[in-house]
């Protein structure tokens, strides 16, 4: 359920008419409404409510400050995966002691600025990174609480670019390993176990492979404590995945059954990180159809918003649905690509897609797009950054203003030899 309705015939996000927004803004933008975060937030929070949990917002899919103040003022912590991100985080008013950090490749620098931070926890993703994390905390004379981020070897049957719980994936410590680890772990100076993380991947359409994966944590947490080690958090990070066609998806509350189901009797707090099922719906792309080009074999919808803008669709295949901002007054519909203006043939957001007939100056949304859109957006053919809009109700605001091409120009300069 999102907040992005046809009222008299037009697209509107909550009160506020897309049209409105585009004359506002120019297009191409991104429009997110509140309450759906909202609404989503709480369903997710109401699915593990029986659970003693910290929801870490994953701030990847979606690192705008007004959404994640959004997040945070309903309870929501935050994960992060960059010293950015965590400013993001705490500039936007999420506790420090809400926050983890997770990821592979934490530089000496990154560790040191959220030790100093004191945040809730770093998820420790390699033993090489415990050495240099106990050394960072130890000069700084703090004790950092941590949780080591095991690789079940786990296959979650999702897209091979966001498949991370398997044994020749980059993540996390090898499960095989994580007992040995977590114990010399306990005899460091610098780092306090609390337990254990895993995140096998995104855009889950199955729940059996998180209870796969959350089976051979019970059992890691097990050998642990007979060991006589403390654990006290597992964090079972994001990836319950969403519908972006009509496609059936498991509901947050059949994922929240499957924890308690599998761990409910574990004794420890809980973090999760969702961010695909917090954000995805509740973010629209909208963009205006520059021209309908005929070409012989097929007909081209080129639209103003490009690959740069939302990359998802070149780089995963990954369908969104496109709609028409005007309600179409009949079913008659027309085959078309839908291209950006970039110069190559990979920016292409959809192949061989059946929708109403579309002319020279109509806008179009993508659907679910508030996850990995705006966040995995770049700059290429030079193309500055789209604005970003928040809704709420009739207000709006833009909350991410369009990047000036000049202000991109600035950063640029001559070597002293071309003068
Ligand atoms: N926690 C960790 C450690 C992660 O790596 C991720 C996502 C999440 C949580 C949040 O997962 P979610 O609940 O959103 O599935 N750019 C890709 C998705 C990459 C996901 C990376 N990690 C896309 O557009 O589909």
């Amino acid at each position: 359920m999102d907040h992005f309705q046809y009222k008299n015939g037009e697209l509107y996000a909550e009160d506020v008419a897309l049209t409105k927004l585009a004359e506002e803004v120019g297009t191409p933008f991104y429009v997110y409404s509140r309450a759906t975060l909202e609404r989503h937030y709480n369903v997710f929070a109401d699915a593990v409510k029986e659970l003693d949990s910290t929801i870490c917002f994953a701030v990847k899919a979606n690192s705008n400050i007004a959404v994640i103040k959004t997040l945070a003022d309903l309870g929501a912590g935050a994960d992060v995966v960059s010293v950015g991100e965590l400013k993001r985080a705490l500039k936007a008013g999420v506790p420090a002691n809400k926050v983890v950090f997770s990821g592979v490749g934490k530089s000496r620098s990154d560790l040191e600025y959220a030790v100093k931070a004191g945040i809730r926890q770093i998820n420790v993703e390699s033993e090489e990174e415990l050495v240099v994390l106990s050394d960072v905390a130890t000069k700084l004379g703090a004790r950092m609480p941590i949780v080591l981020r095991v690789n079940p070897n786990v296959d979650a049957k999702t897209h091979e670019k966001i498949s991370t719980g398997k044994s020749d994936n980059k993540f996390g410590i090898d499960w095989t390993r994580a007992v040995e680890v977590y114990q010399r772990a306990s005899n460091m100076s610098g780092v306090d176990p609390k337990g254990l993380a895993c995140h096998i991947g995104s855009q889950l359409v199955d729940l059996e492979p998180f209870r796969a994966a959350f089976r051979r944590m019970k059992e890691m947490v097990g050998e642990l404590r007979s060991l006589g080690l403390d654990v006290t958090r597992v964090d079972l990070g994001g990836g319950l995945g969403i519908p972006y066609e009509e496609d059936e998806t498991p509901l947050p509350v059949e994922y929240g059954k499957l924890v308690v189901e599998e761990l409910g009797d574990l004794g420890v707090e809980f973090e999760f990180e969702p961010g695909r099922m917090i954000a995805g719906n509740a973010g629209l792309l909208v963009s205006e159809v520059l021209y309908v080009k005929q070409a012989p074999t097929k007909t081209f919808a080129v639209i103003d918003a490009a690959m740069n803008d939302l990359m998802r669709p070149s780089l995963y295949s990954a369908y969104h649905a496109i709609v028409p901002v005007f309600e179409p007054e009949t079913d008659e519909k027309v085959t078309y690509d839908v291209v950006g203006p970039i110069c190559e043939t990979g920016d292409t957001f959809a192949k061989d897609r059946k929708l109403p007939k579309l002319a020279s100056a109509d806008l179009v949304a993508f659907r679910t797009a508030g996850a990995y859109g705006a966040t995995m957006s770049n700059t290429y053919n030079s193309r500055a950054l789209i604005p970003e809009v928040m809704v709420s109700g009739d207000q709006y605001a833009v909350v991410r203003k369009r990047v000036d091409i000049e202000e991109l120009l600035d950063l640029e300069s001559l070597a002293d030899w071309q003068s």
